[in-house]
């Protein structure tokens, strides 16, 4: 995963440097480090630790280079330490290198360049690459050869960055890991992401898998892997740069969750339209091609794949087409019955998921028609899909994803909408009807979010527990294995979701006095059914708490009341207040929020 950004310009690169890594921290922030070109030498500087320790112990500080690559790392090989923070230079010292991703066949590698008297000082894959470019570099003497052969010899997924003193500017490399160039004037920037850089250019390029660029202050030059000179389009972003900082918010995720009304009118906004017909100008899905769709993949991971749970919901009622959700990592291994009238749809926020791309890779190929849902402009994903529709929730920064997700189900349950319509299969009355709730969502959002304070209170009772189960049935089920997945990913409270009649079948054994347990009901037809699996838990000495937007009373456990919605869309309200839980358990236990342990924003490991 990790963050990496280059800077090569008219101002000191050391702060340009170290702001772009703290924008990237959400990337990986166990060691990080930084190398500028200084008089005519490269200067490195690494630590252990998160990019403030760096910057607190940098003696790179005070320089006026105006040229440098810094980088944050996510252990993958080797454990978090300065020996193993990036730059990693060459036994020459000549070519200093950061890399997010990962050489897969870097021992073979390794064990070629050791064979050739190259020494390794660091337990990682990316040492070889600055050995393999001076390898190539001593036969070629020319260095673009040279990093194009590197290049060739990898396997694995790359973005590099390389500082030489052998050249003005910094080379570039791109393979299956995010990387963005931004324009600037007498001034280039590089990052893993469009908002490390944002507060500098909103123009930007996207390298192409296997594509090479070479950036000076006032020079962008990008080759194919024949090395021939290869025009990329210019990109503006319009993502306002408040939209990447945390805007008087404790943390990002509180924003975030706070943005979540603005996030889904944007979502929607031109493509939910009230007595008219939905406008999905971003697909060319034509009546004739849908009509003969005959089954419906949903592939994601994680907070996506919830979302892609909820959307197989709307999506079965409202066009009779079979809709099967599966993980990414899954997906790929399972036996596939895929042809091309199958539709496949795959949700990733970053658009950078190793596993979900590796998905639509092999769904294409296996003949079906791909459409990406993605909140990243140009992120790889896109570039791989037949389709894709953006999701308009501005920069995801807290590595616990929310604004996208309700996002994501407000893009899948417009395009039920909009395929209904195409299908005429439902009620036009009825789908006027859906299309009303969807727009009045937000303002519904607004009314739980006035509450927010009162979730502390909550939050102090389950900080201390060691076990919460969340249950619920249908599309509830959905919502408890996701407030479960925040309580566990950001507070590291054990918890579990089961549909609510599960719980019997096994898991009620673990229920003692204090075990807390969340219940969710959204539909009034299994009211009766869920509250009776509370009840039994109640009565095994179980602390109960029940988000519902039904008309209940009960002394025996915690109501959050919510607002009423269609059944369908009720998962994107049931969800706040159970993000608003997870995020107080994490204060109340003193945890970084927005940086929880072993993880990183986007998973680009398989
Ligand atoms: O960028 P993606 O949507 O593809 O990411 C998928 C998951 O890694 C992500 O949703 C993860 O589960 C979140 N950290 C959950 O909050």
């Amino acid at each position: 995963m990790c963050g990496i950004v280059g800077y090569t310009g008219k101002q000191k690169a050391y702060p340009i440097l170290i702001n772009g890594l703290k924008a990237l921290e959400y990337r990986g922030y166990d060691s990080a480090g930084i190398a500028l070109f200084e008089s005519g030498k490269l200067k490195i500087s690494k630590e252990k630790g998160r990019v403030k320790n760096l910057d607190d112990n940098s003696d790179l500080k005070s320089s006026n280079s105006s040229i440098g690559i810094a980088h944050t790392r996510w252990a993958t090989h080797g454990v978090p330490s300065s020996d193993n923070a990036h730059p990693h230079l060459d036994n020459s010292g000549n070519f200093a290198v950061v890399h997010n991703g990962i050489i897969e066949n870097y021992l073979e590698l390794k064990e070629f360049l050791s064979k050739n008297g190259y020494k390794f000082k660091s337990e990682t894959d990316t040492e070889v690459i600055p050995n393999l470019i001076h390898y190539y570099y001593e036969k070629e003497k020319d260095f673009l050869q040279a990093f194009n052969r590197t290049i060739k010899d990898l396997k694995g997924s790359y973005a590099i960055l390389v500082l030489s003193p052998l050249f003005d500017g910094i080379y570039v490399a791109k393979m299956n890991s995010p990387l963005v160039i931004g324009e600037g004037e007498d001034e280039n920037f590089i990052a893993s992401d469009i908002p490390a850089v944002l507060e500098y250019t909103k123009n930007f390029y996207f390298l192409n898998d296997g594509d090479l660029a070479y950036i000076t202050n006032n020079s962008l030059v990008f080759y194919n892997n024949d090395l021939k000179e290869v025009n990329i389009p210019k990109k503006v972003i319009d993502w306002d740069k408040n939209a990447a900082d945390k805007n008087g918010y404790e943390d990002f995720m509180l924003k975030e969750i706070f943005e979540q009304p603005r996030a889904i009118n944007e979502t929607l906004a031109g493509r939910i339209i009230l007595e008219d017909k939905c406008n999905f100008l971003d697909i060319n899905i034509d009546s004739k091609y849908l009509k003969n769709v005959n089954k419906i993949y949903i592939v994601a991971c994680g907070t996506a794949m919830h979302a892609g749970r909820v959307g197989k919901t709307v999506l079965e009622e409202l066009t009779d087409i079979v809709t099967i959700v599966d993980v990414a990592s899954e997906f790929r291994y399972n036996y596939q019955v895929i042809d091309k009238n199958t539709l496949c749809i795959f949700i990733s926020q970053s658009g950078e998921t190793a596993d979900t791309i590796a998905a639509l890779k092999l769904a294409k190929k296996n003949g079906a028609k791909t459409i990406a849902i993605s909140n990243v402009i140009g992120s790889s994903i896109t570039r791989e899909a037949d389709y894709t529709i953006y999701t308009h929730a501005g920069p995801e920064i807290a590595v616990a994803s929310t604004k996208a997700y309700v996002s994501q189900i407000s893009t899948i349950s417009a395009l039920a909408i909009y395929f209904a319509e195409i299908l005429q299969v439902k009620d036009i009355t009825y789908l006027e009807k859906l299309k009303k709730e969807l727009l009045d969502i937000p303002e519904k959002i607004d009314d739980i979010l006035k509450n927010s304070e009162n979730y502390k209170k909550i939050a102090k009772d389950i900080h201390n527990v060691k076990n919460c189960f969340y249950i619920g049935r249908g599309n509830d089920y959905t919502t408890a294995m996701e407030g479960s997945l925040k309580l566990k990913e950001i507070a590291y409270i054990h918890s579990e979701a089961y549909p609510a009649g599960e719980l019997k079948h096994g898991p009620i054994a673990l229920i003692e006095d204090g075990t807390s347990v969340i219940g969710i009901i959204t539909n009034k037809k299994i009211l009766e059914k869920t509250i009776s699996n509370l009840q039994e838990v109640i009565t095994r000495g179980a602390k109960v708490v029940l988000v519902t937007d039904c008309n209940y009373e009960n002394n025996d456990m915690i109501i959050i009341n919510i607002p009423k919605t269609n059944y369908l869309f009720a998962p994107i309200l049931a969800i706040v207040p159970l993000q608003l839980i997870a995020y107080y358990v994490a204060k109340e236990k003193n945890l970084d929020v927005d940086k929880p342990r072993n993880l990183a924003k986007s998973v680009t490991v398989e």
